[in-house]
């Protein structure tokens, strides 16, 4: 089994994150990679205040704990801000060790392409799928898609703290104000939101994935951003009414000859797999000449799903083995037989009094409750709809097995399970 020795630089929100990952699943994540992730040593300015996450393992307020420490391979940048990122960044890679970062301003800025150069100057790497949309793994297939074709464009929901407040005055008709101060108490917004309701949080990442997909640098200047503040309930209510919802897009295109870099609000149609991508969520539309468009949607941040990303970094660069014969290997002891589900029955029953009453009867012998009932007028066959609470699946196909043998029940009853997603 190969010990890697893992240095952390800040145990804020998402080096904590990291942390508890690897206390919970280090086991499994040794078993299945082959590698053991130890946490050797931990830099933070406030580590004392951090005892409680940090027991047990080596910390202190000055940056050579992890830097000089003999075990490091992999230093894990959480700090957040330039500087003195940057700096610690550079020592890292200058010593030959590899760097996983979630730090998407430094690498928006001039300084990330450097940071790159340097870490192939030392043949070592530069992480850092975690710096846009979290829990996506967007980094990762950019590069892919990126190595295999060509990527014509990319349309993403880059800001979970725009898009829940866009779905809160979509949906519930909350003013632009209310729908802020619902985002700041559920902790998607920060007490200042102006960078990111101003687009500019969006506009970082934006250039992140432009220029891993474009393989150029794209500077602050070559991107038009325009934030949310102006867009009202009312914008959303007509936008609706035309067919039309909005989000906030970052939008990055191959032109003939050049590209175009944008944030904005967005009219889509209300069809398009965008428009569903609500609340909190990311999501990032990607067409490629080899793939053509695909969707990738989920948790833009977070601890852990953030400390996720950082983690996919560091096994990859830890170098992963192949652990034992491969996939498809355990036996499985246990297979669930039921699970309950909501069902949508559509009965069809000749036109007569009581036949509402025997079915009642059949799903109340099964202890099967009723939500909803609903006839459509027509001729015979009638169309009887019923939607039940949770059932258990045996007791459902049984009650409509049975139901299906009424004498007054002209042809078998449809039954669709009901998707909580
Ligand atoms: N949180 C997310 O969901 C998320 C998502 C994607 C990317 N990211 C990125 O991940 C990075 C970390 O984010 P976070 O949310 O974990 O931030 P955080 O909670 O503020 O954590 C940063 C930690 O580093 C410490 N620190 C900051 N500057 C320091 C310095 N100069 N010297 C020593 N210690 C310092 C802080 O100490 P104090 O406690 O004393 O401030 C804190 O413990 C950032 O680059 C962020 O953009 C975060």
């Amino acid at each position: 089994m190969k010990e890697v020795g893992i240095g952390i630089l800040g145990a804020g929100n998402v080096g904590r994150g990291l942390i508890e990952i690897l206390k919970r699943d280090g086991e499994s994540i040794a078993e299945r990679t082959g590698l053991r992730l130890r946490v050797a040593a931990v830099f933070d300015r406030s580590y004392k205040k951090k005892e409680v996450a940090l027991r047990g393992i080596p910390s202190g307020d000055h940056a050579e704990v992890v830097l000089d420490h003999p075990d490091v391979s992999i230093v894990v940048e959480l700090l957040g801000g330039l500087m003195p990122s940057e700096q610690f960044i550079r020592s890292a890679l200058s010593k030959g060790r590899s760097v996983v970062t979630a730090n998407k301003a430094l690498l928006a800025s001039p300084v990330g392409p450097e940071l790159c150069k340097l870490a192939f100057e030392n043949n070592v790497n530069l992480g850092f799928e975690a710096a846009v949309a979290g829990a996506i793994p967007i980094i990762r297939s950019l590069r892919l898609h990126h190595l295999a074709g060509q990527v014509r464009s990319i349309h993403g929901i880059l800001n979970g703290t725009c898009n829940f407040i866009i779905t809160r005055m979509e949906d519930d008709g909350l003013d632009y104000a209310e729908a802020l101060k619902l985002a700041q108490d559920k902790g998607f917004a920060e007490a200042d939101p102006a960078f990111d309701v101003g687009g500019q949080d969006a506009a970082q990442k934006l250039r992140i994935l432009a220029g891993l997909a474009f393989d150029a640098y794209f500077p602050e200047s070559s991107i038009r951003v325009e934030g949310i503040e102006s867009i009202r309930p009312v914008d959303l209510k007509i936008a609706r009414r035309m067919g039309w919802v909005i989000r906030l897009l970052g939008v990055a295109r191959r032109t003939t000859d050049s590209f175009l870099l944008r944030v904005h609000p967005a009219m889509i149609h209300a069809n398009h797999i965008l428009a569903s991508v609500k609340e909190e969520r990311n999501a990032i539309f990607l067409d490629s000449s080899s793939t053509g468009p695909a969707l990738l949607v989920g948790q833009g941040a977070g601890s852990h799903p953030t400390a996720t990303a950082v983690l996919s970094d560091i096994i990859e660069l830890a170098g992963a083995e192949q652990v034992g014969p491969g996939l498809f290997q355990k036996n499985v002891t246990k297979i669930s037989p039921e699970f309950e589900y909501r069902y949508y029955v559509r009965i069809q029953t000749q036109d007569q009094p009581g036949v509402l009453a025997e079915i009642a009867r059949v799903f109340a012998s099964h202890k099967i409750s009723i939500a909803s009932f609903h006839q459509e007028e027509g001729p015979e066959p009638v169309q009887l709809v019923i939607v039940t609470h949770a059932a258990p699946e045996l007791a459902m196909a049984d009650a409509v097995a049975q139901i299906n043998r009424l004498p007054v029940v002209m042809l078998p009853s449809v039954m669709i399970r009901i998707e909580n997603l």
